[in-house]
């Protein structure tokens, strides 16, 4: 910035403050206006420094030498280009200069023999190899998507990758037949680039390919949406969109990077999961942006709907042919927003750009189409959030600037040292380690955590995550470890359908804190020795079983389990006393639905006569703990048994995780609930007057027949409404104002415009 004059200046227009610097070059005649900040998912239009909007769509950012370069699709003219590839440059990445035409595309076929541009790149190729080249890269038939840059440091050669599509013989009207990858040289950035050729690339061999449409010969070695990869030791990736964009491949790049590695035919040379991976069949996934930090690889992705937004998902590997994990959403939700963020705020992925890779600092790059008029389509650029644990998160960042990057990602800490399940408050970490950055460098840090929980009050044996905090640089971070409330008035810990048990059946086995713990089997069929089991049948719906197991592998107590079949009950047998006890059991859920299930046990008094007595019945959506007390007192002397059994109140058929009977000293009448997850849920919110809104709640309880109750802002009851068991709605009649919506101990706002 030397040699300029910054000024601030403050303009008022059309009720705004807009509040940009204002540079003088010291000639005097030319000003430039200068941003100096990113506008994040408002996605406002972004101006070249000549003014004009920039035309760099689905495009890449990235930095070599001192310079940014930002390569993309040129939009100007609409859905085909006229111009071909577009390149801009910045000091700065808030000010781009238009560089140029990178690859142009040809508008008439003659041009390759009388443009002197084009004749100077062509010129020596004959008219079959012009004619292949007009056929990938021009005005009228082509697409030209997704371009990619990558700059290859051993030949000094830029090299562009991009979606090169359009029809074939076979399929003369498509857009999309040729579904293949394009590939240019250039001995500079701004080019020119000479296009060297389009072809399809990795597949599997034909006997390691299934049965699904998507698999078959016609779809293979598909290239659609696409990106690059360059890693540490210099060797570059493709990473692209396959089999008629359902499943993802990534392929090694040859040394000059302008082919694949190991060609692509015959088919079988290349090995997937040596020289590519194919990843995730099936799962639809496109505009893939690859990016390493601290030793994992992430991978961005979008799902396939055209121009429209859709949710975005992420993967994460520790070897980029190794094993993908799928993350989910990054996209953080907040009420409010105007971009939905299970909608990637409006944006689809492009890239993501390494602006200080070793310092957690990355811009997500997302474009915003406007499929009305492509060439206003927008760029949203977000800062990348990491947890402490590496996971990738994206929000709705409205204006920001490079140095936001100072407050975020500063902490990270390696969760291995959190693992185990802790079963006494005492064994509960009182430090961590943990890597602060400072600046752009990381120290590592011995740092206190505190843990807001007590074991001890925890249901027996239920496997809880909670939460430990921290303060580091003046920001408040979290931890979560397992822990399990395990004590020797545990009798009983069943890990229903589980063939090995669980990490936590194997711990209370070994940890000899539950001393007088009877069943030493995770589960079994009822058995007078040993007096305790499950009774019922287990087996195919076919055959008349009363159940089946569900992930009978898993080592998590929760994931393993029973389903009952049709209208069939889970039932447990055990030996009991006279006693007060307390019955625990654990659900999770399978199929994505909630159930209404009922615990009730059945015994046999010192009359002889049968006694039933019944919990409430409750509701599991993902995953609860159901936690009760009774008394035994008059159980029959020679036949001692209580049979446990789990029905339907609902219309799904009743599951089970697990279940835990424990001696107690203290009844309550109440049926003790221990619920995660439980929220209160307003839409929409804000509501205008005269339009009806709906509140709905989620956890694992029955709240059929509770009341929501609405006060204003002085905690003046103004009306209520009985839950119903989707969603219940309100008419609105409210004044406009601020209300609290309650059911229970759950408190929300609503907003009345
Ligand atoms: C999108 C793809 C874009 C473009 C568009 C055409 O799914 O990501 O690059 O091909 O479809 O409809």
């Amino acid at each position: 910035m030397s040699g300029k004059k910054k000024k601030k200046y403050t303009i008022r227009c059309a009720g705004l403050n807009i509040s940009f610097f204002i540079f003088f070059l010291l000639s005097g005649n030319i000003m430039v206006d200068a941003r100096n900040y990113f506008d994040g998912v408002i996605g406002g239009v972004w101006n070249d420094i000549d003014g004009k909007p920039i035309q760099v769509h689905g495009g890449q950012v990235q930095k070599i030498g001192d310079k940014w370069w930002w390569i993309g699709e040129d939009k100007e003219d609409g859905y085909r280009t006229q111009n071909g590839i577009s390149m801009y440059s910045s000091d700065d990445l808030y000010n781009w200069k238009f560089e140029s035409y990178a690859l142009r595309a040809i508008r008439n076929r003659a041009d390759m023999d009388t443009d002197p541009y084009f004749v100077n790149l062509y010129g020596h190729l004959t008219d079959l190899q012009k004619d292949e080249v007009y056929q990938a890269i021009n005005t009228t038939t082509s697409v030209i998507e997704r371009p990619k840059m990558i700059y290859n440091k051993k030949t000094g050669k830029y090299i562009i990758w991009f979606h090169a599509d359009g029809p074939t013989e076979e399929a003369p009207e498509s857009g999309y037949a040729a579904a293949a990858a394009g590939v240019a040289i250039s001995d500079s950035p701004e080019g020119p680039f000479t296009f060297l050729k389009r072809s399809r690339l990795h597949q599997l061999p034909d006997e390691e390919y299934g049965n699904e449409w998507y698999e078959q010969p016609g779809n293979r070695g598909f290239a659609r949406d696409m990106n690059l990869f360059i890693d540490e030791d210099e060797v570059a990736y493709i990473i692209y969109s396959s089999e008629e964009n359902r499943t993802m491949f990534i392929s090694r790049l040859n040394e000059e990077y302008t082919d694949l590695d190991v060609p692509q035919e015959p088919v079988g040379l290349a090995k997937n999961g040596v020289d590519f991976v194919r990843l995730y069949p099936g799962a639809q996934r496109e505009a893939p942006a690859l990016f390493k930090y601290d030793g994992r690889y992430y991978m961005i992705t979008s799902g396939a709907t055209g121009w429209e937004p859709n949710a975005a998902r992420y993967w994460v590997a520790e070897d980029i042919f190794g094993e993908w994990k799928d993350m989910g959403d990054p996209c953080i939700r907040e009420n409010g927003i105007p971009y939905a963020a299970s909608l990637t705020f409006g944006t689809q992925s492009t890239n993501v750009i390494p602006y200080d890779a070793a310092a957690g600092k990355f811009i997500y790059m997302g474009d915003r189409w406007n499929s009305m008029d492509l060439s206003d389509s927008r760029y949203v650029w977000l800062p990348v959030y990491f947890t402490p644990t590496g996971e990738m998160e994206l929000r709705s960042t409205e204006i920001w600037d490079l140095s936001f990057f100072d407050e975020i990602n500063t902490i990270k800490f390696n969760p291995d040292q959190l693992a185990g399940i802790y079963f006494r408050n005492e064994d509960l970490p009182e430090r961590m380690k943990a890597q602060v950055r400072n600046k752009d460098k990381w120290e590592e840090k011995e740092v206190p955590v505190s843990w807001d929980t007590d074991i001890t009050r925890l249901p027996p044996a239920s496997l809880t995550t909670v939460t430990g905090s921290f303060i580091v640089n003046g920001i408040s971070q979290s931890v979560t470890v397992k822990v399990a409330n395990i004590n020797e008035d545990l009798l009983y810990f069943i890990d229903s359908g589980a063939a090995e048990g669980s990490d936590l059946f194997d711990s209370i086995q070994v940890t000899g804190l539950a001393p007088n713990l009877i069943n030493r089997l995770p589960d079994q069929p009822f058995q007078e020795e040993s007096g305790w089991g499950y009774t019922g049948t287990v087996g195919t719906n076919e055959e008349g079983a009363d159940m089946d197991y569900k992930n009978p592998e898993s080592r998590d107590a929760f994931t393993s389990g029973w389903f009952a079949w049709y209208n069939k009950t889970i039932d447990y047998k055990l030996r009991v006393k006279n006693e007060m006890y307390r019955l625990t059991m654990g659900f999770q859920e399978w199929w994505n639905t909630g159930r209404y299930m009922r615990i009730f046990f059945s015994y046999k008094d010192n009359t002889g006569n049968e006694v039933i007595k019944e919990f409430p019945s409750f509701y599991n959506r993902t995953e609860s703990t159901q936690d009760y007390r009774f008394e035994l007192a008059d159980i029959h002397p020679d036949d001692s048994y209580i049979t446990i059994c789990v029905e339907k109140t609902g219309s799904a058929d009743p599951i089970m995780s697990w279940l835990a009977l424990s001696l107690t000293d203290e009844i309550t009448s109440v049926n003790n609930v221990f619920s995660s997850g439980r929220k209160l849920h307003v839409f929409p919110n804000p509501v205008s007057q005269n339009q009806p809104f709906y509140v709905k709640v989620t956890g694992e309880k029955d709240y059929r027949n509770m009341k929501v109750f609405i006060y204003d802002l002085s905690g003046q009851l103004i009306t209520q409404n009985l839950i119903s068991d989707a969603v219940t709605e309100f008419r609105n009649l409210l004044p406009g104002g601020t209300y609290i919506v309650n059911l229970e101990d759950m408190y929300t706002k609503l907003i009345v415009k």
